[in-house]
């Protein structure tokens, strides 16, 4: 086990899923892409800092909000590594969350101010309907179909 820690300051993964609402393999998926990282004991079993409950919260919440994985190890890489993150610490990435947050809700707000024209419309037209090929993006993209949904990280 690390150095000041107590085995009374570890939490098993069983813990932290009970604590969380995760799901032991969304918590395994999560420590595979370095999201969260356990430290070991001697015996090599895998155990959670305290802290890790509010690192898997925030994931959680982050997820919620539509912020992609990789978005999420981004602003996690702000948070320090081997210390209990502090207020000023979750502070500053709750900035860079906002911040995120605050362009999903502009891009949600031009869309529904686009929507009015295409209420009983329906002709998802690459001309001139702005909810489907909003300014022209598709054109910019050259040619032909273009239209591709992505999935989801
Ligand atoms: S559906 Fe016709 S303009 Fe959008």
């Amino acid at each position: 086990m690390t150095g000041k820690l107590s085995a009374r300051d570890l939490l098993t993964i069983g813990d932290v899923a009970r604590r969380t609402g995760a799901a032991v393999s969304a918590i395994r998926f999560y420590e595979e892409k370095g999201l969260i990282e356990p430290v070991r004991t001697r015996g090599n079993q895998r155990r959670f800092l305290r802290s890790d409950i509010r690192r898997l919260s925030f994931i959680l919440i982050a997820q919620r909000l539509g912020l992609s994985l990789e978005e999420i190890a981004l602003i996690m890489k702000g948070l320090p590594h081997g210390r209990t993150p502090t207020a000023r610490d979750w502070r500053r990435i709750s900035t860079t969350i906002r911040a995120r947050v605050e362009d999903q809700i502009a891009e949600l707000e031009r869309t529904r101010d686009r929507l009015d024209g295409c209420i009983g419309c329906g002709c998802l037209s690459l001309d001139k309907c702005a909810i489907y090929n909003p300014d022209d993006r598709l054109g910019e993209s050259g040619p032909g179909p273009r239209q591709i949904v992505a999935p989801k990280a």
